[in-house]
C-alpha cells in the first residue's frame, strides 16, 4: 500500500483538531486529492469546510487508512464509528498519546494492522518528529505507509518495541514545552539583567530557534557546537559552569523532568 492506494481507496480521519488539521494540511499540500479524504469530527473547523474533503459523510467500505487523532479520553466514544473498518483491509494509524496498541486491538481485533505514532507540536509547521511502532499484524509496507503519512508533518523514526513510547513521549512529545519554558526563563533572566521584556524575548526566541536549526543542520554534534562557542574563561564558560553542574544544572534537571514525564506516560497507559 502506498499514497496512490490511499488516493484510490480513501483515508478516514477521526478527529480533526490541531494534530488532525496539521496532518490533513500536509497530505493535501503533498497532492492527496480532497475527495479521497473522509473526516469525522463533531465540530468541523471553518478551515476544514474549505478543503473540499468529505465531512461527517458516510464512510467508504474499504479505505486504505483510518487515522485516529482524537484525545485519548474520547477514544471510547469515538472508536465505535470505525468498528466496521477493523479486521485487516484498512490500516489504522493512531497519534493518541498514552493509548497502547492493545487498546485498538481490543476494539478492532488483533488481525487489524495498527501503527501507533507519537508526533509533537512542531508538526503544525511541518517540523515535527514522529516515532512509530506497529502491532504484529502491521507489515513493513504498513509501516512505510504510516511513515509517508506522518512524513507530511516532519521527520519519522521507527521504534524497536512499544515500551520505548513512554521515553519518546517524555523526550520529543512533551519536549517542545521544555523548550518553550527555556525561552521564557532565558528572556526573564535577560530582563533581570536590565533588558526590556520585548527585546529579551526577541533575543531568546531567535537564539533557541537559530541554535536548534544549527544543531539539526550542522555535521558537528551539539557537544562540539557548544565547545566551538566556549572560549576559555569567557562569558559562555561562566554560564556553562552553572548549567552543567552535576547536582544543580541541566543534566540532573532534565533527567528528573524526563523521568517524571515517562512515569506519567506509563501511568496513563495503564490506567
Ligand atoms: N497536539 C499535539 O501536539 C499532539 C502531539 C502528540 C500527540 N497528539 C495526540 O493527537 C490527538 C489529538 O490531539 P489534538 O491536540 O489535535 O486535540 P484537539 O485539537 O482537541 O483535536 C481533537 C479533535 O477530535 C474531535 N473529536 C472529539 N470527539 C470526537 C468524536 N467522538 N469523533 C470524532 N472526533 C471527535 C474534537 O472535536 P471537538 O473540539 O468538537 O471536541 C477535535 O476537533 C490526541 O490523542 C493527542 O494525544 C497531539
Amino acid at each position: 500500500m502506498n499514497m496512490d492506494d490511499v488516493a484510490r481507496r480513501g483515508l478516514v480521519l477521526l478527529g480533526c483538531g490541531k494534530m488532525g488539521s496539521a496532518l490533513l494540511d500536509g497530505w493535501l499540500k503533498g497532492g492527496l486529492p480532497p475527495v479521497s479524504v473522509w473526516v469525522v469530527d463533531p465540530g468541523p473547523s471553518d478551515w476544514l469546510k474549505t478543503t473540499g474533503v468529505h465531512v461527517n459523510a458516510d464512510l467508504p467500505d474499504d479505505p486504505a487508512v483510518a487515522l485516529v487523532a482524537v484525545k485519548p479520553q474520547m477514544m471510547g466514544e469515538a472508536l465505535p464509528a470505525m468498528q466496521a473498518l477493523g479486521g485487516g483491509g484498512t490500516l489504522f494509524v493512531s497519534v493518541a498519546a498514552g493509548t497502547p496498541l492493545a487498546r485498538f486491538e481490543s476494539t478492532f481485533g488483533a488481525a487489524t494492522p495498527i501503527v501507533r505514532t507519537m508526533p509533537n507540536t512542531p508538526a503544525a509547521i511541518g517540523r515535527g518528529i514522529s516515532a512509530l511502532i506497529g502491532n504484529a499484524a502491521a507489515t513493513d509496507d504498513h509501516l512505510a505507509l504510516a511513515e509517508a503519512l506522518m512524513g507530511a508533518v516532519g521527520q519519522t523514526v521507527r521504534l524497536a518495541d512499544e515500551g520505548q513510547m513512554d521515553a519518546v513521549t517524555a523526550v520529543s512529545g512533551s519536549g517542545p514545552a521544555y523548550v518553550f519554558h527555556l525561552i521564557e526563563t532565558l528572556a526573564a533572566a535577560g530582563v533581570a539583567q536590565g533588558l526590556d521584556p520585548d527585546l529579551a524575548m526577541a533575543l531568546a526566541k531567535a537564539t533557541v530557534g537559530g541554535a536548534g536549526q544549527l544543531a539539526e543542520d550542522s555535521p558537528e554534534d551539539p557537544a562540539q557546537l557548544r565547545r566551538n562557542v566556549t572560549s576559555p574563561n569567557g562569558t559562555t564558560q561562566a554560564a556553562l559552569e552553572v548549567l552543567m553542574d552535576a547536582q544543580t544544572g541541566f543534566p540532573m534537571l532534565l533527567a528528573r523532568a524526563v523521568s517524571a514525564a515517562a512515569d506519567r506516560s506509563r501511568e496513563l497507559a495503564h490506567g
